[in-house]
């Protein structure tokens, strides 16, 4: 089961833990993340169009929505991102709970024995900028985004949701959204995200296409061509890693392919990916 972080829960194993004073945090900066994890979020379009973000008090991790094939619902065929190994982690730095980042918590994470280089939260929010401002979504042919974690947790991004403009209130966004496990508009009970079970599987529509993305692959595509080559009723489910480095391992793919020649960015691989499936459903 999935646990929300935060005071009371299960005990870290000795020299994991995270929980102690940290000097070099400054009291004003403690200020200011709390302030950030009380900040926007807000849906791209409807009424509910506030400044301020609201979770509600949840009883635990929900089920997600499994989707049903296009051609049930009668809807264009659309796509889904799967978004592994994302670098979320929360740990009390100083006086308050935090993402972690290479960046402000470096020598916190040495202390702690851990590699820098591996808490890289801005990489699951460039990511996910690039995926919901794309033209696609604009144009409603994006279904879902499905985060997991490097720690297992699985959440759903849904497709109108407006991801804070700067990385300092997305952090906060999902700091609370690891605590309290959802995060709803104020004015509307719709949970913009929220932390489902695992596994990412039952709720992949069942005629899919799913493919993953790593540059290790053999298999470099021209991916316009790709796609190109991808029945017209078929939904296509992405998986890209959300990771600095490494190499995501899913036994779900149906093909795991390289779109370039060069190691690219999780959010120019999505750029490109994008780009590639709105030529073919024409979406300008
Ligand atoms: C920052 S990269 C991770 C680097 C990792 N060494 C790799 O290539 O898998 C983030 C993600 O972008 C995707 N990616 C990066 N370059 C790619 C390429 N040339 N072809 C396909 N996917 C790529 C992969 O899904 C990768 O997990």
């Amino acid at each position: 089961m999935v646990r929300p972080y935060g005071k009371g829960h299960k005990k870290r194993k000795k020299g994991e833990r995270y929980d102690k004073e940290e000097e070099e945090v400054e009291d004003e900066q403690v200020q200011e993340e709390k302030a950030d994890s009380e900040t926007e979020m807000r849906a791209q379009d409807g009424e509910e169009k506030t400044e301020e973000a609201k979770e509600m008090q949840l009883p635990g991790v929900e089920e997600g929505i499994p989707i049903v094939p296009s051609h049930q619902t009668g809807k264009k065929p659309g796509v889904i991102f799967v978004l592994e190994k994302a670098s979320l982690e929360v740990a009390k730095v100083g006086k308050s709970y935090q993402i972690l980042n290479s960046e402000e918590h470096a020598n916190f994470l040495r202390r702690n024995k851990k590699n820098p280089a591996d808490y890289r939260p801005d990489i699951i929010y460039q990511a996910l900028l690039s995926i919901l401002d794309s033209p696609l979504n604009k144009a409603g042919r994006l279904r879902a985004v499905y985060v997991k974690t490097d720690k297992g947790v699985l959440f759903e991004v849904k497709p109108h949701v407006r991801i804070p403009r700067t990385y300092k209130r997305f952090a906060g966004i999902m700091l609370q959204l690891l605590q309290k496990l959802s995060i709803t508009a104020v004015g509307n009970r719709e949970k913009l995200l929220r932390v489902i079970k695992n596994p990412v599987t039952q709720y992949l529509p069942l005629n899919s296409r799913k493919i993953g993305f790593s540059h290790s692959s053999e298999k470099l595509v021209q991916m316009e061509k790709y796609v190109a080559g991808v029945g017209d009723d078929t939904d296509l489910v992405f998986v890209v890693g959300a990771m600095s480095h490494g190499k995501i391992e899913c036994d779900y793919v149906d093909d795991f392919i390289s779109v370039s020649e060069y190691p690219l960015s999780a959010a120019w691989c999505i750029a490109r990916v994008c780009e590639a499936v709105s030529k073919k459903w024409r979406v300008l």
